[in-house]
């Protein structure tokens, strides 16, 4: 597969790999760890495909220095991990446990000693399960146990890690946490889930501010999609409108322009039902370093065709699609940055793409993992990203989604994103052609330069 040009691409673009704690770690009761919602929901039957759990996942946590290793040869410049809040404060507030903070402690050191950059994120949704027993994310008072943590974690890692993330996907959690429950906490409120935004932005502000107390550079990752109508009947185009509101806006407007933008297609005021106080959005606007960029395919958007919501997801035709089913539009990347910068303009700060890959239904046969269909799509959407700078935009790095397979959410360990192929039964890790294929490209880019 020949490598694109990439001479768009600055000297100093970073490469790296992501991942999140309740993914890869496991051991989720040693050292004093709480219990975190996902711990609760996956233990209730039917909310996870096949009963899986992270329990154990990829045992990361005993088996860190192995993936490091896997990271050098790799040559990644930066690793993208999340920290689990109920190992640093088993209860969400209040009392620290040490052993929490030693194991990122240890990690964040075995980076450093190999060059590779630790990029922490500090909430990748696996909340103390004693902060959702008080209402969650519903609760504003989360917010402000969110920048409690987020002191304590870089009082101790601050000295070596410069940039943070505060949040994953704020809109994901939202939607597939308290809108639909089919991710932890499993909440089905739909538009009464709106409050779980701003407390979760909120909590970004608070956090953001204690960060850059501790000389720290702030991000958060949000998942953007482009969305496109279903055709130019003014409907659709009406549906898409409100559909870009809820999933990109929401969460850009707020951080970028200081306002939410307007929701009144889903009868929403813009206090997101009375959760918005004075103060709150000049906190949540505060300059970022950088906006992270989670992105996985484009919206098709048609006018809904029965009462509730005012918009109908719609199919995309006639491209290929991942083992997950959704469609592979590498374009849609350039599509999604350009029209970032477009929006936005001077207000957009550098952007990361701290997310991007797909799953593919990986095998390992005579010791390899073939997976061409994610060396295709990965090599897409670095050129699309090679695009959207040659037009113009700011983007600084590239995060693939995901180092190893790990669990998948409500689709356990059924959905294989990593560029290791990992054997769930003997925690065997095989790297895959795309792993190699990244390496060479990485190696490339710096040949170059
Ligand atoms: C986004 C999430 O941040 C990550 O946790 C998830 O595994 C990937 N997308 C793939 O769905």
């Amino acid at each position: 597969m020949p490598h694109p040009s990439r001479l768009a691409l600055p000297a100093d673009f970073r490469w790296g790999v992501a991942t999140a704690a309740y993914q890869i770690e496991g051991a989720t009761g040693e050292d004093g760890r709480g219990a975190s919602v996902w711990d609760t929901f996956t233990a209730k039957p039917g909310t996870v495909r096949d009963g899986h759990t992270g329990e154990v996942a990829c045992d990361h946590y005993h088996r860190w220095p192995e993936d490091i290793a896997l990271m050098r040869e790799l040559g990644i410049d930066a690793y993208r991990f999340s920290v689990a809040w109920p190992r640093i404060q088993p209860t969400g507030t209040g009392p620290v446990n040490k052993a929490g903070l030693d194991f990122y402690d240890r990690l964040v050191d075995g980076l450093l000693a190999v060059g590779i950059t630790p990029t922490p994120t500090l909430f990748h949704w696996d909340l103390p399960q004693a902060l959702e027993d008080r209402g969650g994310w519903l609760e504003r008072d989360t917010a402000r146990c969110f920048a409690e943590y987020a002191g304590v974690v870089a009082a101790r890692l601050g000295d070596r890690v410069g940039t943070w993330i505060t949040l994953n996907e704020p809109f994901v959690h939202m939607v597939f946490g308290y809108a639909l429950g089919s991710h932890a906490p499993g909440r089905s409120l739909m538009l009464d889930a709106l409050p779980v935004a701003h407390h979760q932005l909120l909590g970004h502000g608070l956090a953001a501010a204690v960060l850059r107390e501790h000389g720290g550079r702030v991000m958060i990752s949000n998942n953007c999609t482009p969305v496109r109508a279903a055709s130019e009947d003014p409907a659709d185009l009406v549906a898409a409108e409100a559909y870009d509101a809820l999933h990109n806006r929401l969460f850009n407007d707020p951080l970028l322009l200081g306002s939410y933008p307007d929701l009144s297609a889903f009868g929403v005021d813009r206090d997101l039902g009375g959760a918005v106080r004075e103060g709150d959005l000049d906190l949540i606007a505060a300059p970022l370093d950088g906006l992270g960029v989670n992105y996985y395919n484009p919206t098709r958007i048609a006018a809904p065709t029965a009462p509730g919501l005012p918009f109908e997801e719609a199919p995309i035709e006639g491209v290929p699609r991942t083992a997950f089913g959704w469609p592979v539009v590498p374009d849609g990347l350039r599509e999604l940055l350009t029209g970032l910068g477009r929006r936005y303009g001077a207000a957009l700060p550098p952007i990361t793409i701290t997310e991007n890959g797909c799953s593919v239904e990986d095998e390992v046969l005579n010791g390899a993992v073939d997976d061409r269909a994610r060396i295709d799509y990965l090599a897409g959407h670095v050129a699309a990203v090679e695009a959207a700078v040659a037009e113009g935009v700011d983007v600084r790095g590239y995060f693939t989604w995901s180092l190893m397979d790990n669990f998948e959410w409500a689709e356990g360990f059924s959905q294989r994103f990593g560029l290791v192929h990992v054997d769930f039964e003997t925690q065997q890790r095989t790297p895959k052609a795309s792993y190699a294929w990244y390496r060479n490209l990485i190696a490339d880019q710096r040949a170059r330069h």
